[in-house]
């Protein structure tokens, strides 16, 4: 079973998007995918306009069973684990339990039937975001073409390599940094692929072809749609197809290569 989490410290840089089309995307080609929302926002149950009972929170706590947190059929082959804002009193909540940072794998450990889970978070490395570091397998961090994007990637990597140093037993690896709302006209997706690429750190893991920047997104998630649903002809279906095929290992895996990229260091020179 895949379990990959959507990951990034920093605020708005696409992870709710990318972890809906990422789940969304792996059930359409064929794998039964669970996305678990571990961000209090709770972004996921107002995308699919799902109505939450029990979430993150009971499952947790030890309140409710993972059978009775899922919420099932979302889409075919898709179900969910919603979050609320009452996940946001987890921190206190969960104070004084032992081994909490690993409550969620121990929680979702007999998790049966699923081909993949997708795992969104929160902004900020919070007890939820170590929960979720211990969980998943892989790591996809969505990158913002901004000024301030390679910040937040950096952050992002640092706390990944703090959970290598106190758990180095668990697997953890970056099977993406990915540029989202790519617009290689700008100068800011242009500045923010130069120092992507200069940080080798970063640079190793660049899924150079990116999401491309493209208004169907906002419009699809506002009507509680994917972009496959709301505009199946548009660029981010292509991108987000194109990235479901290099998730599931249809392009070559250390093919990180793409257009958008070499788009931009042309547009550069
Ligand atoms: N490819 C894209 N083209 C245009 N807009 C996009 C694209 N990807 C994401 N967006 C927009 O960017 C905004 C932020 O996206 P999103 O909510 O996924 O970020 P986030 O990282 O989950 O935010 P938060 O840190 O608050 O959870 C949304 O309005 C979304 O519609
Ligand atoms: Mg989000």
């Amino acid at each position: 079973m895949r379990r990959i989490a959507v990951v990034n410290m920093k605020g708005g840089v696409g992870k709710t998007t990318t972890a809906v089309h990422l789940a969304a995307g792996l059930a359409r080609a064929g794998l039964r995918t669970l996305l678990v929302d571990a961000d209090p926002q709770g972004n996921v149950a107002h995308v699919f306009g799902i109505a939450v009972g029990v979430s993150l929170t009971d499952l947790l706590t030890g309140d409710a069973e993972p059978e009775a947190v899922i919420v099932r059929g979302v889409r075919e082959r898709l179900d969910v684990i919603p979050a609320t804002p009452a996940a946001f009193t987890l921190e206190t909540r969960l104070a004084g339990a032992p081994q909490r940072e690993t409550i969620l794998a121990r929680r979702l450990k007999s998790l049966d039937g699923y081909d993949a889970v997708v795992i969104d978070s929160s902004p900020a490395m919070n007890l939820l975001t170590y929960n979720v570091l211990l969980y998943a397998h892989e790591v996809v961090i969505p990158v913002g073409m901004d000024s301030m994007a390679i910040i937040g990637a950096r952050q992002t990597l640092d706390g990944i390599r703090e959970i290598r140093e106190l758990w180095p037993e668990r697997p953890l690896d970056i099977l993406a940094v990915l540029p989202t709302a790519v617009n290689v006209t700008t100068i800011a997706t242009r500045a923010a692929f130069d120092a992507l690429e200069r940080d080798p750190s970063l640079s190793d893991r660049l899924y150079r072809r990116g999401v491309r920047q493209c208004i169907d997104v906002t419009y699809a998630l506002a009507q509680r749609q994917t972009v496959w649903e709301y505009a199946p002809k548009s660029r981010a279906a292509e991108d987000f197809d194109a990235l479901i095929g290099f998730v599931t290992g249809g392009t070559a895996r250390d093919e990180r290569t793409g257009d958008a990229a070499g788009e931009a260091s042309q547009a550069v020179v």
